[in-house]
């Protein structure tokens, strides 16, 4: 009698760009990308463009600002998907990349859409903590952590872009993203380290295979705090995002996500992270391998 030795189930693929946009293929043939932001040379710069894309019948947009959604316009162009973002932010969005009204789905927080190979449940959430400027411009003593006097906010080329911006900073939405094969994904942006009491307390009821999650900044405690994220989720695998620092060379890779997972042996977490390089396609699976 012979036994097999070991056994590999392959489930998803999926690719990292830049910032937090990611294309990610089920197995059943659809494919979702994340955040489009993909520009070869220029403006938010990743070395992809859009025809690197394989595939794309739905984008989700989890905020209004350029750095997630710069590609929007050439992705719809291409692909036709259905595109997903904000209610707030929805009309806007069409008319600034011009996709048609009738192949936006607005969500809203709490919302379910099941498009078969993929279940995404709209989760409540903030935007990264990076920016107090107040509307008239003023300086303002509270504002000394991000900004210093006289520094001036972001510029934009015409009222919609800036309506954008600031609608951006406004409505963001995070989800937890289901298969029919039992696999959930998180997808965690905001700040970092779950370190608001509202992001904390839905979290740890959440427990996803995979937490795709905002990256901690390298000048912080970013071992502890991403290994909170593991920790309070339960989840196995984590995917550092929005690291284009480590990309623009302040950090090793490597050595980032070593530390994290130092921390989590300490703390006898199954859970470790992994940085995806980018363009590259990773194959999630999961295995039984004899001992
Ligand atoms: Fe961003």
């Amino acid at each position: 009698m012979e036994f097999e030795k070991n056994l590999t189930v392959p489930y998803l693929k999926l690719r990292y760009f830049a910032f937090n946009c990611f294309e990610i293929k089920f197995p059943g043939g659809k494919t979702l990308v994340i955040d489009p932001c993909l520009n070869k040379e220029g403006r938010f710069s990743c070395g992809y463009d859009v025809n690197d894309l394989e595939g794309c019948d739905v984008v989700y947009v989890n905020h209004s600002h350029g750095d997630h959604v710069d590609s929007l316009g050439k992705v719809y162009d291409r692909f036709h998907p259905l595109v997903m973002a904000n209610a707030v932010t929805a009309y806007d969005l069409c008319v600034q990349y011009d996709v048609p009204f009738i192949q936006m789905l607005p969500y809203v927080s709490g919302d379910t859409f099941d498009f078969g190979d993929f279940k995404l449940d709209i989760l409540h959430a903030r935007h990264a903590l990076n920016n107090l400027r107040r509307p008239s411009g003023k300086e303002d003593p509270f504002d000394n952590v991000f900004f210093k006097p006289g520094m001036k906010g972001p510029t934009y080329a015409t009222e919609l872009e800036e309506k954008l911006g600031n609608m951006g900073t406004l409505y963001n939405n995070n989800f937890v993203l289901s298969t029919p094969q039992n696999i959930q994904i998180g997808f965690f942006a905001g700040n970092p380290g779950l370190t608001a009491p509202e992001d904390r307390n839905m979290w740890k009821n959440i427990h996803p295979d995979i937490i795709f999650a905002h990256r901690a900044k390298y000048t912080v405690d970013y071992a502890n705090m991403m290994a909170d994220v593991l920790e309070l989720t339960g989840a196995r695998i984590m995917v550092p995002m929005h690291i284009e620092d480590a990309y623009s060379g302040q950090y090793d890779p490597a050595e980032y996500t070593a530390n994290i997972n130092k921390v989590c042996a300490e703390r006898g977490l199954v859970g470790r992270a992994m940085f995806l390089e980018r363009g590259q396609w990773y194959q999630f699976t999961s295995g039984v391998n004899k001992l």
